[in-house]
Parts: C-alpha cells; sequence; structure tokens
C-alpha cells in the first residue's frame, strides 16, 4: 500500500473552464472486474481500469491470493484466475482506504475454507464490516473483529460446504449485495438475493459474463437475485467506462463556474449511477447527453456542460442509490444554486471514507455558505456569492478534498484543502485534469 502524503492545496477564482476532460475508469468496474477475473479459470484481459490506490490494494490482495496480475500497458490488464482456488495468503491483506474492495473480498473468500485477516488504513479500520460479515455467517462462514460493528483488523473463516440459502439485505448497499453473491458462486444450489432499494447492478452484469447463471427478477419492492452454484467462472475481455464519480467534479466546475463549457466523452450511463445528472438537470443544468452507446455491455455517452445559473430543488431519498457518492459536490453546486436544496435520506454518508454529513456541513460552514443537518436530511442555502476563504477538513476521504477544491474554483476568496493526498485512493490524475481545463490550484 502506498502511504500517500498529506498534501494541502488550494484552489481560486480564475477565467472559464474548457476544453476535455478525459476521466479514469470507473472504480466499481474496475474492482469487480479485477476480482472476478482474479476468481475465475483462464486469462481475463481488461482495458480501461482505473489505476488508483484503491484499485492497487485490491490487486495486491489478489496477488497474495494466487493471482497473477500483468499491467501490459496504460489501463491494460491481463489476469489469470485461481480458477475458484484461493491460496492461503501468507499475511494479513490491507485494503489501504478500500471499502468496496475489502467488501466484496470478504464475500469472495467466505465460501473457501482459508482464514484471511484483513485490514487498512485509519479510515477503513473506522468503518462496520459486520454489514458484510454478519450475513456471511449464514452460509458457515465466521469472523472476528472488533466490537460490534467488527472493525478492521478482522479475520474470516471461509465456511468449507456452504449451503445456499435466502439473503435479505436490509440496507441500500451494493457492497453487502455483491459480497453475498460473490460467496454464493461458492455455495451448493440456488442463493436468492433480495434488496428493496435497487442499487448498483456491475457484479449481476459482469457475473453474466463470467458465465454465472444468475437472473434478476423485480418485485413489488426491489428485487430478487437468483444466482445457482457453485460456478466455475471463465475469464473474458472486460472494456471500463469512465467514471461518472469522478466525472462529477469538472462536471460541476463547470456549472459553477461563469463563462465554462466543457466536454466529457464516453462517461458511464447506467441508470443506477445516474441520480446526479438527473438531479442536476432538474436544478437547471445545461448538460447535454451525446452519442449514447454501449461499450462493455455498459450503456455510456458523451457530455457537453455549460455554466449554468442553478435552483434549489428537493432531492428524495429514493434516490440516494444512483447517486450516493455524489452529495459532497452536489452541495457545493447547491451553494451556488437560488434558494433551498434539501437532500433527502443521507444516513448512509455517515458510514463511508469519512463521516460525509458531518464533513460536508463542516466544510460549507467553514467557507461562510448555508448548510443544516436536518435528522438524516442535508438542507443547503444558496447564495449569489459564495464567500469561501475557509480550510476544509479532509478526514482522509478523496471526495471531500476533491468536492472542495471544485468549491475554491467560483468562490469570492480561495478554498484550501488540508490533506489531498487521498485523492490518488480513485482519481490519481485529478489535479492535471483540472489544471488542463484551466482551474487554479496551488500548493498551500
Ligand atoms: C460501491 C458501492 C457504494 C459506493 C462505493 C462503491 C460499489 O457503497 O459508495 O463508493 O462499488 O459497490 P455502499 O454499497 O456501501 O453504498
Amino acid at each position: 500500500m502506498h502511504v500517500l502524503p498529506s498534501r494541502p492545496l488550494r484552489a481560486r477564482r480564475g477565467p472559464a473552464l474548457g476544453g476535455i476532460a478525459q476521466v479514469p475508469g470507473d472504480k466499481s468496474i474496475s474492482q469487480r472486474a479485477l476480482i472476478l477475473g482474479a476468481l475465475a479459470a483462464g486469462e481475463t484481459r481488461i482495458s480501461g481500469l482505473l489505476e488508483s490506490g484503491d484499485v492497487e490494494s485490491t490487486a495486491g490482495a489478489l496477488r497474495a491470493l494466487g493471482a497473477e496480475l500483468t499491467r501490459l500497458g496504460p489501463g491494460a490488464w491481463q489476469v489469470r484466475g485461481v480458477a475458484g482456488q484461493w491460496r492461503q495468503p501468507a499475511g494479513p491483506l490491507d485494503f489501504g482506504n478500500s471499502g468496496t474492495g475489502s467488501r466484496l473480498m470478504m464475500g469472495a473468500l467466505a465460501t473457501t475454507p482459508i482464514a484471511v485477516t484483513f485490514t487498512g488504513d485509519a479510515s477503513l479500520r473506522s468503518r462496520p464490516m459486520a454489514r458484510v460479515l454478519e450475513p456471511l455467517t449464514a452460509l458457515g462462514a465466521r469472523y472476528e473483529g472488533e466490537g460490534p460493528k467488527a472493525l478492521m483488523p478482522v479475520t474470516l473463516h471461509g465456511a468449507k460446504d456452504a449451503p445456499a440459502i435466502d439473503l435479505h439485505v436490509p440496507i441500500a448497499s451494493a457492497q453487502v449485495k455483491s459480497a453475498l453473491l460473490l460467496a454464493a458462486l461458492g455455495a451448493d444450489g440456488t442463493t436468492r438475493v433480495t434488496q428493496e432499494t435497487p442499487t448498483r447492478d456491475h457484479t449481476e452484469k459482469m457475473l453474466k459474463a463470467f458465465g454465472a447463471d444468475i437472473r434478476v427478477t423485480p418485485l413489488a419492492r426491489g428485487e430478487e437475485i437468483s444466482l445457482r452454484g457453485p460456478v466455475r467462472l471463465t475469464g473474458c475481455a472486460v472494456e471500463v467506462p469512465r467514471d461518472p464519480s469522478s466525472a462529477a467534479f469538472p462536471l460541476v466546475a463547470a456549472l459553477i463556474v461563469p463563462g465554462s463549457e466543457i466536454f466529457l466523452p464516453g462517461i458511464l450511463l447506467n441508470e443506477r449511477r445516474a441520480g446526479l445528472i438527473e438531479t442536476l438537470l432538474e436544478m437547471g443544468a445545461d448538460i447535454t447527453v451525446e452519442d449514447k452507446r454501449v461499450s462493455g455491455g455498459e450503456e455510456i455517452g458523451d457530455l457537453k456542460v455549460r455554466h449554468s445559473q442553478l435552483h434549489g430543488i428537493e432531492v428524495p431519498a429514493d434516490r440516494t442509490a444512483a447517486m450516493i457518492d455524489e452529495y459532497p459536490v452536489l452541495a457545493v453546486a447547491a451553494a451556488f444554486a437560488r434558494g433551498t436544496t434539501r437532500m433527502r435520506g443521507l444516513d448512509e454518508l455517515r458510514v463511508k471514507e469519512s463521516d460525509r454529513l458531518a464533513a460536508i456541513a463542516a466544510g460549507l460552514t467553514a467557507n461562510g455558505a448555508h448548510a443544516v443537518i436536518a435528522g438524516d436530511d442535508l438542507i443547503v442555502e444558496g447564495m449569489a456569492k459564495v464567500p469561501g476563504g475557509g480550510t476544509v477538513a479532509t478526514h482522509m476521504d478523496h471526495r471531500i478534498a476533491m468536492s472542495f477544491l471544485v468549491m475554491g474554483l467560483a468562490s469570492e476568496r480561495p478554498v484550501t484543502v488540508d490533506d489531498t493526498g487521498m485523492i490518488a485512493t480513485s482519481f490519481p490524475d485529478f489535479e492535471r485534469l483540472m489544471a488542463g481545463l484551466g482551474a487554479s490550484l496551488e500548493a498551500a
């Protein structure tokens, strides 16, 4: 794992932003491509892979478990999988900052009879793992972790003969759902996973592409996913589209910096990830989606974004799953909108890389914007001129760092972010890409 230095940065108002923003590959799909490739028999070729701290942590863990991963060129990787036979790793697996990598791997290891210790950085060690580990015990896995939340380091003992069972996922988490589906690959018979709020479906789509017998049935509320095990996955080719969660930063920057116009080619448009675009359009954003097409089994398109006077709206709680990672930057957009934006049902933000709900409110307030937390809602009162001038505590959270740098590009006075080292976990090229669009970012 990389030790990422703390690097304060300051963003200041400058001229209009313009140009083409080639954002990196999708983090969720990149993680899954490596994990399924490592689990499968034979070779998986990946193009467009996100090469970031989180993905490297997962790659390191997969190597320790016996998979062969080779970088062939920028974003081009070859994986030779273990054909379902993970090797007992020599020591603990360190997942750095990555909730997705660690939680999906807990599922992938739960039906293999080896003992694996999971650890990570201070942020990951404070995040609840019980939400994944507890349901895995129904398949016969056991775990040891700290306290009722099962904080890392945790040791997972995979089950020897896992039975297929019915599992309900009570929270709107794609990580939990995905972990259960990966565990079901090693169970004997048909596992059924139900979830009331449909969440991102990359695991389901990719499992199908790797040869699993998986079916999704809509229910009156939510959906049921059934998977027949045991499954031997077969390696295949994976094309990773560009990440809408990373695109969100230049996109919002262009909306709030007067005169801007930017172009974002090849962005993933999966409807379970598209909540931010839907919300910004409701707020009056000038975003056009061009040349919709299918790539690697996912819909993608090119986005043209122009500076817009936004207005406040109410964002319904049933949209959280489709934009769970985009609330920090949406809150920044809302600070520049006319009127009030109320974002409902944000309880899950409290267990992200930081307590994001608190970090967003604190960052806005530190810069003279008006934000209050009411229960699980965030209310932002827009202003014609956002004062800025504050320093934002990132709490080891990449999306907090990038969101407030975006804010500084349009606020009256510069915004300082105390630590930008973590940006490399998801978007290592962020600073260079933003500078290429004309953003003024400088060491603080
Ligand atoms: C992810 C799911 C989401 C999201 C995370 C990536 C995934 O987490 O916040 O960044 O790839 O499955 P939850 O499943 O905890 O909501």
